[in-house]
């Protein structure tokens, strides 16, 4: 495997798709944060308490407060006030690596370059940590193995605004400059985290055989809160996997059975397409390099989720 970046926004399923990599083989090298479900230092807290619950070092480097140009916005409405949905977290968690994200994305990946290596890239927030460095070091595309994206969608539906979802809609020139870029890149837009979902009363079985610990208590905590907001949006009980949607594709890629490849092209303008992703499989608007996921194995889907909330970080 290449050396993996996990750059997210610290959300209520940015933590479990943590606890995915980690819990199954593919725990990143390092993490970058960013504004977005909630704000810059509630992001980088609630990853820190991420880590501290399945107790694992891994260094997190702040990355960007706010968008390139437009007004912060978040989804406290979405991930509650402290974006964890009130999910009980350690009283201790570890410190950050510093507030380098950026100089850090452009070192790691210039190094790599320059070493022949390549890096990937796990993105589950806004994009605007990648588009920063990528602004300041265009040539660092090439130490840039697979890029990861949750985000945007295929048939121009969105979540946050009709035709937007929210980590294009955060920051849509953060996001024209990634796709923008000569990157192979994997997205899991919003449709296929829709119509993949498990009931509810199956998220409680998987939990009920689980003894009782602090890492069973948060991600039964997280997909709780998961269910109440989509309940909460005349959704029923259902569970969305979303951002351990994209974390499955990183760790297990034959999950997906339907894609389709084509370019990726961020609508700017301001009204009511502003942050739209436009997809285009022709060519016309450029080669097509983005894969978008539309259908993956459900089977597999959970059965990853399952081993990250049976995940039991060794007792020291
Ligand atoms: C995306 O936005 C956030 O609410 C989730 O964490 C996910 O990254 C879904 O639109
Ligand atoms: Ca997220």
């Amino acid at each position: 495997h290449n050396r993996l970046i996990l750059d997210t926004d610290g959300g209520v399923d940015d933590a479990q798709a943590l606890l995915m990599l980690i819990a199954n083989g593919r725990a990143p090298d390092a993490i970058t944060t960013v504004f977005g479900n909630v704000g810059l230092d509630a992001a980088t807290r609630n990853i820190l308490s991420t880590l501290a619950v399945a107790d694992i070092d891994i260094p997190v480097h702040v990355g960007a407060e706010r968008p390139l140009t437009q007004p912060v916005i978040d989804a406290k409405y979405i991930h509650g006030e402290d974006g964890l949905g009130g999910a009980p977290r350690p009283a201790h968690a570890p410190q950050t690596a510093g507030i380098d994200a950026i100089g850090f994305l452009r070192r790691t990946l210039r190094e790599a370059a320059a070493g022949g290596e390549k890096v990937d890239i796990l993105m589950i927030g806004p994009l605007t940590n990648l588009a920063l460095a990528l602004r300041l070091e265009a040539n660092i595309v090439s130490g840039i193995g697979q890029l990861t994206i949750m985000g945007g969608s295929v048939y121009g539906r969105g979540n946050t605004t009709p035709a937007a979802e929210f980590n294009i809609y955060a920051d849509p020139e953060a996001a024209a400059v990634v796709f923008g870029a000569d990157i192979e890149t994997v997205v899991v837009p919003w449709e296929p985290c829709v119509t993949h979902y498990m009931v509810g009363a199956d998220v409680d079985a998987l939990f009920a055989p689980l003894p009782e610990c602090p890492a069973k208590a948060f991600s039964q905590a997280l997909a709780r809160h998961a269910r109440q907001t989509i309940a909460g949006y005349g959704g029923g009980d259902a569970f969305r996997f979303v951002d351990p949607f994209a974390a499955a594709v990183v760790i297990e890629p034959e999950i997906i059975t339907k894609s389709i490849t084509a370019s990726v092209d961020v609508a700017l303008a301001p009204g009511i397409t502003r942050g739209m992703t436009v997809v285009d499989p022709s060519g016309r608007l450029g080669t097509p390099m983005v894969t978008l996921v539309e259908e993956a194995r459900i089977e597999r889907l959970v059965a990853l989720y399952q081993a990250s909330i049976a995940y039991a970080p060794t007792p020291r």
